[in-house]
């Protein structure tokens, strides 16, 4: 799969974490930043990211700052973005099941490169269910919600 990441200067130590780990199983990676702990502003990785994702139907993003919470929100501004903050393993497999979420956002300051990298796993692992959800995530997407 290809995967986008980025995420600013407080989640830049876990990005790298991540980014091996994901190489390791045999993915794509394209590191779009930052790559320094200089101060930086995350909306600024998450739009690239969004865009990115965007960009290519197929890949997926993962976006790292210190809570999870600024990448997600700048993210999901994005029409077509499903950005979701997972902080444990059952989310980051329910978010794909029932979400269809393409971008997984975690908080370098929240969680520890152990368990990120089980929920990096889960995320990637996990399929979508559609039926029932696939109704509720056209939703999302304030134009075609009934
Ligand atoms: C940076 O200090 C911090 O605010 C940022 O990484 C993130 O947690 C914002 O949501």
């Amino acid at each position: 799969m290809r995967l986008h990441f980025g995420g600013d200067h407080a989640g830049v130590g876990l990005k790298a974490e991540m980014i091996a780990l994901a190489r390791e199983l045999g993915h794509e990676v394209t590191d779009h930043g930052t790559t320094s702990t200089d101060s930086v502003d995350y909306p600024d990785y998450a739009h690239t990211v969004a865009r990115a994702v965007l960009a290519d139907a197929e890949s997926r993003g993962v976006l790292i700052c210190g809570t999870g919470i600024g990448v997600s929100m700048a993210a999901n501004r994005h029409a077509g973005i499903r950005a979701a903050v997972c902080h444990d393993v059952f989310s980051a497999r329910a978010t794909r099941a029932h979400n269809d979420a393409n971008v997984l956002c975690m908080g370098a300051r929240v969680v520890g490169p152990g368990l990120a990298g089980a929920i990096l796993e889960a995320f990637l692992a996990g399929a979508f269910e559609g039926g029932r959800h696939e109704r509720r995530v056209s939703k999302i997407e304030i134009d075609s919600a009934l």
